[in-house]
C-alpha cells in the first residue's frame, strides 16, 4: 500500500453533497476507498452507499451510524454550517454533531484508523478562547450544549468561530484519549474556500468583512485543494500525525503569528470568522 492509498479501506464522509466533502468522496474513491458518504442531501458524486443525516438532530445520527455495517478505518467530518441560523443552532451542527457521529461510530473503528475534523480559521482565537470552550466540551448531551449556548449568547456572536474552537478541543482532547487504542484525530482548518458555505458567511457578516481577511496567495482555495489535504491527513502516509491542528490557509495564520498579517477572524462577538 502507498502513502496515499485507499484500497479496499471503508471511509465514512460527511458534507458529501457539497464543496469540500463532495471533491473529498471523489478523491477517495480515486484511489481506491469504500467511500459511504452522509449529507442531509443526495450527493452527486458516486459514492459505495449513501445514508442520509441531519447532524442537528441525535436520533437521525444514531439511525445513520446503524445503517453503516461493518467497520469502518476512516472517518471525514466536513459537514458544516454558518450563517445566521442562531449560535445554538450552528454549535449543534458543527460540533455537537461531530462528536455524536464519532461517538456513535468509534465502536467499529479498529487500530490504525484514523478520524479528520475540520475546523476553520475561524478557531484561530482557539487558545485565547480555551476557558469559555472547555465549559461547553463540559456538556454531555445535545440539550446541554443548546442550554450552554443560550447561557452565553452574549459571547458567541454567530455560533460559527465558538463552533470551530470547540472542534479544534476536542481534537486535541480525543486525539490523546484515542491513541491509546491505537487510533488517530487531527483537525484540519480551511481558510477561505470557494463553496456555497462562503455565500452563507458573507450573508451573516457582510462582504468586506470576509473580502477583508488577508490571502497571502492572492486567492481563495479550490475545494479540492481543502479534499487532498483531508485525504492524506487519515492516509497511511500520516500514521504519526496525530492531535494536529493543521491550517490550510494560504499561509494566513503564519501572517497572523509572526504579526505581519492582522487577524480579521475568530474575534469573540458579533463578527467571527469565515
Ligand atoms: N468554504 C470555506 O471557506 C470554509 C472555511 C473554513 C472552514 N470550512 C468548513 O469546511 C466544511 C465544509 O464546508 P464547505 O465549504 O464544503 O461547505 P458546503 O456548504 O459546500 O458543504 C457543507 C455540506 O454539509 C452539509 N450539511 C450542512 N448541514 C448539515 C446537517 N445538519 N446534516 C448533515 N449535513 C449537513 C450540506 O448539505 C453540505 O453538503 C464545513 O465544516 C465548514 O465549516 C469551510
Amino acid at each position: 500500500m502507498t502513502t496515499g492509498d485507499y484500497s479496499g479501506r471503508r471511509v465514512v464522509v460527511t458534507g458529501c453533497a457539497s464543496g469540500i466533502g463532495e471533491r473529498l468522496a471523489a478523491q477517495l474513491a480515486d484511489r481506491g476507498a469504500q467511500v459511504i458518504g452522509l449529507d442531509r442531501r443526495r450527493p452527486r458524486v458516486h459514492v459505495e452507499s449513501f445514508h442520509p443525516v441531519d447532524l442537528s438532530d441525535s436520533e437521525s445520527i444514531g439511525a445513520a451510524a446503524t445503517a453503516i455495517d461493518g467497520p469502518v478505518d476512516a472517518l471525514f467530518n466536513v459537514a458544516g454550517i454558518s450563517g445566521t441560523v442562531g449560535s445554538a443552532a450552528i454549535v449543534g451542527v458543527n460540533f455537537v454533531g461531530t462528536r455524536e457521529l464519532t461517538d456513535a461510530l468509534l465502536p467499529r473503528m479498529p487500530a490504525g484508523a484514523a478520524i479528520a475534523n475540520t475546523g476553520s480559521i475561524a478557531g484561530s482565537h482557539y487558545q485565547r478562547r480555551r476557558d469559555l470552550v472547555t465549559g461547553l466540551l463540559a456538556t454531555t448531551t445535545r440539550d446541554g450544549a443548546r442550554r450552554w449556548c443560550d447561557e452565553h449568547a452574549d459571547e458567541l456572536g454567530t455560533g460559527y468561530s465558538v463552533s470551530k474552537d470547540a472542534v479544534i478541543w476536542y481534537t486535541l482532547h480525543r486525539s490523546v484519549e484515542l491513541a491509546e487504542r491505537g487510533i488517530r484525530m487531527n483537525c484540519v482548518c480551511p481558510g477561505l474556500t470557494e463553496t456555497p458555505i462562503l455565500a452563507d458567511s458573507r450573508r451573516a457578516r457582510g462582504a468586506a468583512f470576509l473580502d477583508g481577511i488577508p490571502m497571502p496567495l492572492g486567492r481563495v482555495a479550490e475545494p479540492a485543494e481543502q479534499a487532498s489535504v483531508l485525504a492524506f491527513v487519515n492516509s497511511p502516509g500520516a500514521s504519526y500525525l496525530n492531535g494536529q491542528v493543521l491550517w490550510v490557509d494560504g499561509g494566513y495564520m503564519a501572517g497572523v503569528q509572526t504579526g505581519r498579517l492582522p487577524n480579521t477572524t475568530g474575534a469573540a462577538g458579533k463578527a467571527d470568522g469565515s
